[in-house]
């Protein structure tokens, strides 16, 4: 049985067709990358999957439950079991980094300060921040920033990792702990769905990949089929395109 289940979904901005009829599971465990173009729809796959845009078709089942994206209580249901990470890290610049991490749960899911700072520490350590608890944005680098918004969504303990980008706005010397860190948590049996430009980590750590072109889904394969023998004519392309270099 699928974790998430992703059945005819279509998304539009106003009259535009974003998605279009997407079809995708993910079993618990897994790591399904997205690729494809610039502006084929990756990112709005995941915004529709949080609740940020709502799917004018189709259904998303998560552990067989539909997801109803018109009810409140359900979008809460899904923020419970799904975490995003952007390219851009949001941090509070005014908190430090232990903070960063532990105000949601605190804050707003009402956990006992003590238990969420415990666990807190234990993501920052897995993370490779132990020493900068007390560190605040503004102190730390770019690829340290984005690791702290990652622990930040383990931090809500989601059942799916969702990482648009996490590396894009990186420096390239920074990009490495990054991924390190994103195979680790893969390593570890976190479930994400990841879209990212970084092929070669893609091709390493996904055990689904997924073409995406103009707002639909052209193929899924392991990472071999995709990159190795695409069936697909834009699939080769895009390929084609990307491994020139
Ligand atoms: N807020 C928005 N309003 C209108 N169109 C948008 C908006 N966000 C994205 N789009 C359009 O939707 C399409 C898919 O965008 P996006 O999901 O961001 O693609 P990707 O992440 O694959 O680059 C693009 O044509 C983009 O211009
Ligand atoms: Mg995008």
């Amino acid at each position: 049985m699928p974790l998430l289940e992703i059945s005819n979904l279509s998304a539009a901005y106003g009259t535009y067709k974003v998605l279009e009829n997407i079809n995708l599971s993910m079993e618990r465990g897994e790591v399904v990358s997205l690729i494809g173009s610039s502006g084929s729809g990756k990112s709005t796959l995941l915004r529709v999957l949080m609740g940020l845009l709502k799917p004018n078709q189709g259904q998303v089942t998560i552990d067989s439950q539909a997801v109803n994206y018109g009810s409140r209580a359900s979008l809460k249901g899904i923020r419970d079991r799904m975490a995003i990470v952007f390219q851009q890290y949001n941090l509070f610049q005014n908190m430090d980094v232990l903070r960063n991490v532990t105000i949601a749960p605190v804050e707003i899911k009402k956990r006992p300060k003590a238990d969420v700072e415990r666990e807190a520490k234990a993501i920052l350590d897995r993370v490779g921040l132990s020493a900068k608890l007390k560190s605040y944005p503004d102190q730390l680098s770019g690829g340290q920033q984005q690791r702290v918004a990652i622990a930040r969504a383990l931090a809500l303990k989601p059942e799916i990792l969702l990482l648009d980008e996490v590396t894009a706005a990186l420096d390239p010397e920074l990009v490495n702990e990054v991924l390190d860190v994103v195979g680790q948590l893969a390593g570890e049996g976190i479930t994400m769905l990841i879209v990212s430009h970084e092929m070669s980590f893609v091709r390493k750590v996904s055990s689904k990949v997924v073409m995406m072109d103009k707002g639909q889904v052209v193929e899924i394969g392991t990472p071999e089929q995709i990159f190795e023998n695409p069936q697909e004519a834009r699939t080769k392309e895009f390929v084609s395109k990307i491994l020139r270099h």
